[in-house]
């Protein structure tokens, strides 16, 4: 009998399979940093589930706003290929992403994704279980398009969508966005009041009450009463007291329907936001492509975002100082529109592009080069900066004979900073005593080494430490005894203490189609023989990738003397 589901959730091939990562450390390049060196924004080349969870530890609970723009999906990735398959990976590449996220979000915090309508629909379901419907806040339509595509098969998509969750819907509220000229355009002064300059809004309302609902004798002499079914929105006392205090328009000639006055400095500072964003507003593609030639005019990026776009989102859902987060940085549209509001920010970039055109992009904001985008209406002249990361490789590798190894691009500061990491202590060697490499809490320390440590050398650990601390001992060997020396001092081996936690070893989980499971018995003879090529096709593609990361990271590994470990 089939399974009795037990509650509504959406499900695809490999659901549930979601992948133990290996929290790695950052290292910085330092050759790409750019600007104030004190600058806590981030720049970081790699795979974003990767680094976001090695952006975990710190960043938990941390950020404001998290704005995505992932690669929409639109089919063109496996055109010959099942299109359930194809669904089921960019789903499967989605969740355990969007998990991450919901952590780092603060909880006064909210995540906004763009989205076309190939995907947004079941990307809705997905949110829907990863921050709670109860969260879900809008779906914002943006029209990204202007010129209808008359070779369009069916219809002329013109739109987008911003998926708008909170992390927590009852605290979290929008800010208001700055008023237009052409709001405060609506307000004049016909009756020079002394107040300044007002506009009028309806006196009636939908939802009736017998109390409002009384006859009003305009200055003209007619007596009107309010439309049926609906009635004035105060009741007589109160409109008395308005008509006194010349809140009432009765329009030029005193014999209109009356209205109530508002006068511009009453109103809120801002407006609240729609949930449809035209291009006149936010920008469109073709002003996002513009805006990205300045910066690559050889190569110029295809997917970009508009500036405005983003500068929307940035109003609505932050402040100054804030800090925000795109994982699928692209040409850094949001890290450059967040730097010019004075937003902290961190982007996470995959591709080459990283180097290409985050890199150029970011350093002339930095410089106050960038005259492009809302640099103008933001007043931008430059400053700040931005330090350039990469992810560290796997702390463990196989080695010739089949045995777990620490990889020996690991020098002894950056295993020191992974071993913290991976026993949950903060990485921050104390300038006065040499093994407290990291803390866990003020009394609790992390020690790293790749001697084989004695009884002697614990004596001495032990007679260093204060009554009250304790110490955790990472070595990749240690005499007989060791372990039940001394109470507060724990000694584990590396990398045993490690294996089985997680996926050691893997770099690439953009394209998690090799491990994927299929439903065999979905699938008949001759789809199967389909997917293993496909199959077999991305193993290649993906050692091929492999290698070329493989001599990248060699190539940071020797540069690492004059890197530092996040
Ligand atoms: C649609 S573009 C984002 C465009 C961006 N909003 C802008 O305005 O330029 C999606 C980006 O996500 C990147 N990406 C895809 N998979 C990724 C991954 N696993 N980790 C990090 N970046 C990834 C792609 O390389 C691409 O640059």
């Amino acid at each position: 009998m089939a399974k009795q589901l037990q509650k509504l959730e959406l499900t695809w091939i490999g659901k549930g399979n979601e992948p133990k990562l290996e929290p790695r450390i950052l290292i910085e390049d330092t050759t790409k940093s750019f600007g104030d060196p004190k600058s806590e924004n981030m720049l970081i080349h790699g795979d974003n589930l990767l680094a976001l969870k090695a952006l975990e530890q710190d960043y938990t609970g941390k950020i404001k706003c998290i704005y995505i723009d992932p690669p929409y999906n639109t089919g063109n990735a496996f055109e010959h290929y099942d299109d359930g398959i194809e669904h089921s990976l960019w789903l499967s590449l989605m969740k355990p992403r969007l998990e991450i996220l919901k952590t780092l979000l603060s909880d006064n915090g909210s995540i906004w994704i763009s989205i076309d309508d190939d995907e947004s629909h079941y990307l809705k379901v997905v949110c829907d279980e990863v921050f709670g419907r109860q969260n879900f806040i809008a779906n914002v339509i943006w029209e990204k398009k202007f010129s209808p595509q008359n070779d369009a098969k069916w219809l002329s998509d013109s739109h987008d969508h911003i998926l708008v969750y909170a992390k927590r819907k009852e605290i979290w509220r929008p800010y208001l966005l700055p008023r237009t000229e052409a709001m405060d355009d609506r307000y004049k002064n016909p009756d020079k009041d002394k107040r300044g300059l007002w506009t009028s809004s309806d006196l009636t309302v939908k939802t009736y009450a017998a109390a409002n609902d009384y006859p009003i004798k305009l200055p003209s002499g007619r007596i009107v009463n309010p439309t049926k079914p609906r009635c004035w929105s105060v009741n007589e006392m109160k409109f008395q007291q308005l008509v006194l205090d010349n809140r009432i328009w009765f329009g030029d000639k005193g014999d209109n329907m009356p209205r109530l006055k508002r006068f511009l400095t009453e109103v809120q500072e801002g407006s609240v936001s729609k949930t449809i964003w035209y291009r006149t507003e936010v920008g469109d593609n073709q002003e996002a492509k513009r805006e990205v030639k300045t910066f690559n005019e050889e190569s110029v990026f295809g997917t970009p975002k508009p500036e405005r776009l983003i500068e929307r989102v940035l109003f609505l859902a932050t402040k100054e100082k804030d800090l925000v987060l795109d994982s699928f940085l692209g040409s850094s549209t949001l890290a450059a529109v967040a730097h010019k509001m004075n937003r902290k920010w961190i982007g996470i970039e995959l591709g080459e592009q990283a180097n290409t055109h985050c890199l150029p992009r970011l350093k002339q904001v930095v410089a106050g080069t960038d005259k492009g985008g809302i640099t103008e209406a933001v007043n931008w002249q430059g400053g700040g900066g931005f330090k350039f990361y990469t992810l560290a490789p796997s702390l463990i590798q196989i080695d010739k004979y089949g045995g777990e190894i620490i990889n020996p691009q690991y020098n002894a500061n950056m295993l020191a900073a992974a071993m913290a990491k991976q026993e949950g202590f903060r990485y921050q060697p104390s300038e006065s005593s040499y093994f407290k490499q990291g803390f866990s809490s003020e009394k609790d320390f992390i020690f790293t080494t790749t001697q084989f440590v004695t009884i002697q050398m614990l004596d001495r650990l032990a007679e260093e430490l204060q009554a009250n601390e304790s110490l955790l001992v990472c070595c990749k060997s240690f005499a007989k005894g060791c372990t039940t020396r001394h109470s507060n001092i724990t000694v584990k081996k590396i990398p045993q203490m490690l294996l089985g936690r997680c996926e050691f070893g893997k770099d690439d989980y953009s394209l998690n189609i090799v491990n994927m499971p299929h439903e065999e018995s979905s699938l008949n003879y001759d789809e199967n023989d389909e997917m293993n090529t496909m199959i077999d096709d991305a193993e290649n593609m993906i050692k091929s990738k492999n290698s070329k990361n493989k001599k990248a990271r060699d190539q940071n590994t020797q540069d690492s003397s004059q890197s530092e470990l996040f």
